[in-house]
């Protein structure tokens, strides 16, 4: 079982829409997904309630600090993959979500204010790693971006990543009217109509080349992935505890 989360402190930087894309794709190539809602704003089960996708998808909703790991370990074996889509926060439920997961996607739109957001959720993985003695996995996926040109702003988020050597995606998301579409009657980008959405294709071949290089930075070289740092709280066996026995 793999675990991506979707992190970024400021809101509507693309969490949800990226982590629907994956979610969706790797259903559409026959794994069984489960995506765990963690935004109390509830996007992601608003989508699912439409019920329009294949059925190796399901959306968990009100996930919260207290039952993640919960959620976790009962997943173990059931799915392929989890996706936690977290609320524009930097907060507890995030650096614990970023601990449990085997990696952590950033989305960043080209914008100055989005990087700050980003910012912020660096500063906490650092914060974990230093801490937890244990590397994280993560990097940021570039969002929104013009399908046609280079805009000065993005170039400028690209030197600020590449200065502070951290990790792009290979593959950003490109602005396209089918990625927003999904969220209008819960569809999938399979289900869309293409003579009514433009560029469904391009935007389905975005999707696609996003979700392998997400399988590339879980497993680089081909090998087992490797865990976050909190994933004993998923992948221990039930401890049950013994009653104390007090001497008479
Ligand atoms: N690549 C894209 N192309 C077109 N529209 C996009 C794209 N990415 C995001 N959007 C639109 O931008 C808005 C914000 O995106 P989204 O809801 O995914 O952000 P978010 O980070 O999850 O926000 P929040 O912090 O509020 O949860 C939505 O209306 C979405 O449809
Ligand atoms: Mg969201």
């Amino acid at each position: 079982m793999a675990i991506v989360s979707l992190a970024n402190a400021k809101g509507g930087a693309s969490k949800t829409t990226a982590a629907l894309l994956l979610a969706c794709e790797f259903a559409r190539r026959g794994d069984r997904v489960a995506v765990l809602d963690c935004d109390p704003l509830a996007c992601m089960t608003d989508w699912f309630r439409h019920g329009r996708n294949d059925g190796n998808l399901f959306v968990l909703s009100g996930v919260a600090t207290t039952t993640l790991s919960d959620h976790l370990r009962r997943l173990r074996g059931q799915v392929e993959h989890v996706i936690i889509d977290l609320s524009g926060a930097a907060d507890v439920l995030v650096a614990l979500a970023i601990g449990l997961s085997d990696l952590t996607l950033i989305p960043v739109q080209g914008c100055v204010m989005d990087a700050r957001g980003a910012i912020q959720v660096l500063d906490l993985i650092r914060h974990i790693e230093n801490n937890a003695r244990a590397n994280i996995n993560h990097a940021v996926l570039l969002t929104r971006v013009n399908p046609i040109v280079t805009t000065r702003a993005m170039r400028r988020v690209k030197l600020l990543l590449s200065e502070n050597r951290i990790r792009l995606v290979d593959t950003p998301l490109v602005e396209r009217t089918a990625f927003r579409e999904l969220f209008e009657r819960g569809d999938t980008l399979s289900s869309l109509d293409p003579a009514k959405v433009s560029n469904l294709a391009k935007a389905q071949a975005n999707a696609q080349a996003f979700a392998n290089d997400v399988l590339t930075l879980l497993s680089p070289t081909g090998e087992a992935v490797r865990h976050g740092p909190f994933s004993s709280m998923c992948y221990r066996s039930q401890h049950v505890s013994e009653p104390a026995v007090l001497p008479v």
